[in-house]
């Protein structure tokens, strides 16, 4: 089929479907060029190392670790744990709980740990399976230290609380406008400007950003601090990360200038 047939085709089935419209205003390149648009002097590719965050000289542990699906990257775990150690975190929030790895991850470094979701009558609304309804808070739900929130982040009442963080994780919703939403809310709970907000999913793999996710981040981020927003290296994350001045640029297919040593323990659940 040449260019012209495709064309017209796409046009015809446009006609028939109009909902197919989306599959092309929903791709990644649509919300790049919103992004270029909206930020034109905004550089999202900036990017720094996990090392330049925290100490990896020492053994790092990241547990638990499901490897299953909808799970963060080994690497985004050990992130989280980064930036909990160098802001000497005692208070971290977190918007998407799904099977407590995230705030597990934290919960053995961190004093009070937070984390909100939609509640399982909430999940059940969206005709949601039961078996996914029931994984959700598996790993943090016996944890003492982890509070669970119920409820949609976008009318949660964070004021209730009565409490700041020195670490934000946005880990829901990611449309743009959610992400935007979460973020603009979030920002007056950060405890201090060396308190910390990331982003999980800015990339949809280690070398590939998300514009989706990356155009809701420098929507909610008012415009002149968005030279403290980074994407992180061999992460699917970015953040927010005052106080910061080396920065790289995101580029595929580089030649890596370090590997990282992985041990591996299967471990039964308890
Ligand atoms: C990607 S998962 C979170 C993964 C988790 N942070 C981890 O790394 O282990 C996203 C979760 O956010 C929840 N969620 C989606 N939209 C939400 C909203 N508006 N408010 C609260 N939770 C939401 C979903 O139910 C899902 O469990």
């Amino acid at each position: 089929m040449n260019k012209l047939q495709k064309f017209f085709k796409g046009i015809i089935l446009l006609m028939k479907k109009p909902y197919l419209i989306n599959n092309v205003l929903n791709t990644d390149d649509s919300f790049k060029s919103d992004f270029k648009v909206q930020f034109p002097n905004s550089n999202p590719l900036k990017q720094i190392s996990l090392a330049s965050i925290g100490d990896l000289s020492s053994i790092q542990t990241v547990t638990p670790y499901s490897f299953l699906g909808g799970s963060s990257l080994i690497t985004d775990f050990l992130l989280l744990k980064l930036v909990c150690q160098r802001t000497n975190a005692s208070d971290y929030l977190e918007i998407g709980t799904w099977r407590g790895e995230s705030v597990s991850n934290v919960s053995d470094i961190v004093e009070n740990c937070f984390t909100l979701n939609l509640s399982d009558e909430q999940l059940k609304q969206l005709n949601l399976s039961q078996d996914y309804i029931n994984a959700h808070r598996f790993f943090s739900k016996e944890k003492e230290n982890v509070t669970h929130l119920f409820g949609d982040s976008r009318t949660f009442d964070f004021e209730n609380l009565n409490k700041k963080f020195d670490v934000v994780f946005i880990d829901g919703d990611h449309h743009t406008d959610a992400v935007e939403f979460d973020t603009k809310r979030m920002l007056p709970f950060l405890k201090s400007d060396d308190s910390i907000m990331v982003w999980h999913d800015a990339k949809s793999d280690t070398e590939t950003p998300r514009y989706e996710v990356l155009l809701g981040i420098y929507k909610g981020i008012p415009k002149e601090k968005h030279q403290h927003i980074y994407l992180v290296e061999n992460t699917l994350c970015a953040v927010y990360l005052p106080n910061m001045e080396v920065s790289s640029e995101l580029k595929p297919h580089l030649k890596p200038n370090h590997f990282f040593e992985v041990d591996i323990r299967m471990k039964p659940v308890e």
